[in-house]
């Protein structure tokens, strides 16, 4: 093979991202000083927990191709389409909502500073558009229900009225130093599944600590491939879900003990959860396309809420885009532990009655700690439920 083929062949194994390019945002650490130093000078604009966690993984190249906070013809394509105005497969419309009185501070064609909660720049936004939209549409289509009991619904109803669109720049990354071990970008996650010659990676996406149906599905899905990252997300998620440090502790104590090591990568997705169910795993598999993953597990009710989506209703729909989104999917079925089996099983592979089956939701679970319970070694390690009690203890005192 000659040196050129040999480039060409390495370049063919790794994961293309999502539109082809992946995007970056950030300017080189002289320039982001300078752009910092005269953004102190631009009307500014705060942005909520959420959209400046939109900012960073745009800016990061995590949502590429998307480059900045969507336009109009994005937008309503997305909605509507659940593709961009040029016909890339895109589920959730990433906006910029803000109040009217905020929008008719700003006029079109000049850059707004964006800042975070804590008063401090984070990046800039080329406005080049503003537009009104309803959010009765945006939900019945994204969420599939315009019930505002469903948090991702009631999240949309709370926005601002007007979107602000247009190319951002990221200045400054928000903070993870409570994370900093586990957090890499794109960029890195990429070239560490090089450096370890992974081929074929799979993306674990999750806003739950992991219990044995996760782990049995990730260690599946690790038979088939050469490492499995797993990326849980931990921005925003709704009050009553297990908070990200506690969850994070419990994936460290689960790794060390249960995984093999050498094939596991701990990496957080600092993302807002939309509880979207459908349209959500489509994104989530996406954003770990861009993160260099060529799998993507989507099991029983992902990122669903309630009894809003069917149990199989996103793997049916990402499906339909399969062929087209560029990673892998891994469906998987309902998982459970068999007490006639003696272990993990789905309806697939296991002949016994329900009643041998034991089933636990996360709500199940999160009313179990809080009522002191400890859960079932069927359903959680006993380690990972040690850190949630502990956690959860910490949490009411
Ligand atoms: S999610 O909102 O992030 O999707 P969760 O952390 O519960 O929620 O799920 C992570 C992944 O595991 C999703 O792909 C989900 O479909 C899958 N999953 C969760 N529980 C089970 C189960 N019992 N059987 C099969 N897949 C499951």
């Amino acid at each position: 093979m000659t040196t050129l083929q040999l480039i060409q062949s390495r370049k063919q194994e790794i994961q293309s991202p999502h539109g082809g390019l992946l995007i970056n945002r950030e300017p080189a650490k002289n320039e982001c000083e300078k752009l910092l130093k005269e953004a102190i000078q631009l009307p500014s604009l705060t942005l909520s927990k959420w959209s400046l966690s939109d900012l960073e993984l745009i800016g990061i190249g995590a949502f590429s191709p998307l480059i900045g906070f969507m336009g109009q013809k994005d937008y309503q394509s997305v909605v509507h389409e659940l593709r961009l105005a040029n016909g890339t497969i895109w589920s959730i419309p990433i906006t910029l909502s803000v109040s009217k009185e905020e929008a008719d501070q700003f006029e079109i064609g000049e850059d707004i500073a964006l800042k975070g909660e804590d008063g401090k720049i984070y990046g800039t936004l080329s406005l080049l558009e503003k537009f009104g939209f309803d959010k009765s549409i945006e939900v019945k289509h994204v969420y599939g229900t315009q019930d505002r009991n469903h948090p991702g619904v009631n999240k949309v109803f709370e926005k601002g009225e007007v979107n602000l669109a247009g190319p951002i720049t990221l200045l400054k990354r928000p903070d993870h130093s409570s994370f900093s071990e586990y957090y890499m970008d794109p960029r890195e996650t990429r070239k560490m599944f090089q450096d370890l010659g992974w081929k074929k990676i799979v993306g674990f996406q999750t806003r739950n600590p992991v219990h044995r149906a996760h782990e049995y599905i990730q260690k599946c899905a690790l038979e088939m491939v050469d490492g499995l990252l797993l990326n849980p997300l931990v921005g925003e998620t709704k009050e009553d879900d297990i908070p990200a440090h506690i969850r994070m502790e419990s994936y460290q104590v689960l790794l060390k003990k249960y995984y093999p090591m050498d094939r596991v990568r701990l990496v957080i997705y600092p993302a807002a959860m939309r509880y979207a169910g459908p349209r959500e795993a489509i994104f989530h598999a996406i954003v770990r396309k861009n993160y260099g993953c060529t799998h993507f597990i989507v099991g029983r009710d992902h990122a669903g809420v309630g009894d809003y989506y069917g149990t199989y209703e996103a793997q049916e729909l990402i499906s339909k885009y399969e062929a087209e989104l560029g990673i892998s999917i891994l469906k998987f079925e309902h998982s459970f532990f068999c007490t006639a089996c003696g272990n993990m099983a789905t309806e697939k592979t296991c002949p016994h009655d329900s009643k041998d089956h034991l089933h636990l939701s996360g709500t199940k679970v999160r009313q179990m700690l809080q009522a002191g319970e400890r859960p079932p070694v069927e359903f959680s390690r006993p380690e990972v439920v040690d850190v949630l009690v502990k956690g959860m203890r910490q949490r009411e005192s």
